[in-house]
């Protein structure tokens, strides 16, 4: 949280150096030539400036998925919406995070089955790690995105009261007919396949949202 801030006022501090600096341009130069004469751009146009920066930045969504084991459909969930964001040269402006209701594999990747599935769509859902949801999580991301209804059950069991993230069930949140994207972890290879057809479909959705709010 504290490099986040630090990331943040680091990406203002910028524009707002560069604003004070017209400022101070500008009187020094109303005071040499005159108010009329003085066609640098105004302080007023700087904050303007400025301003829009702030809104830009401002203006990123944070998006968590959430299963049970967090090694199968959220690891899936995340990689490819990673994917769309960064096809849709919008990386930057989305964070995206995935994470398990339970703790059983915290810290392990993805179930291999996962990783292969996915790969073999040009996906790399490798580097990722299993960690269990929070409540902190309410806090930190915009929209949390459930797989099934009973993790949107156990989800809603840590749900601060004034937590300011939106919760809901992936597919039907984004008009998809299904409601849930099955668990495949006691399946065969057709369960990984059909999540990632799924998820693929959810995330063009998900993203001309994105698209339209940023
Ligand atoms: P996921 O699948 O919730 O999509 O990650 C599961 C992974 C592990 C287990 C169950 C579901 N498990 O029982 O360990």
């Amino acid at each position: 949280m504290q490099l986040r801030t630090c990331a943040l006022l680091g990406k203002v501090a910028c524009p707002l150096r560069a604003a004070i600096l017209r400022c101070t341009q500008y009187s020094r130069k109303v005071r040499r030539v005159g108010r009329a004469d003085a066609r640098a751009q105004t302080p007023l146009q700087s904050l303007r400036d400025c301003l829009v920066t702030l809104q830009f930045l401002e203006k990123s969504l944070k998006v968590l998925f959430v299963c049970l084991g967090n090694i199968c459909r959220s690891p899936t969930a995340e990689g490819v919406f990673r994917h769309y964001v960064k096809q849709a040269g919008l990386d930057g402006k989305v964070t995206i995070d995935s994470a398990g209701t339970a703790d059983w594999h915290t810290g392990k990747a993805p179930d291999p089955r996962t990783i292969k599935a996915a790969a073999r769509r040009g996906y790399d859902l490798s580097v990722l790690r299993a960690r269990q949801a929070v409540a902190e999580d309410f806090h930190r991301f915009d929209l949390i995105l459930a797989m099934d209804e009973s993790n949107l059950a156990n989800l809603k069991a840590i749900q601060p009261a004034d937590g300011k993230a939106e919760l809901a069930l992936y597919l039907p949140r984004f008009g998809l007919e299904a409601r849930e994207v099955p668990d495949p972890y006691y399946g065969g290879e057709e369960g990984f396949e059909r999540v990632l057809d799924m998820l693929e479909q959810a995330s063009d959705a998900l993203l001309n949202e994105v698209r339209s709010s940023l």
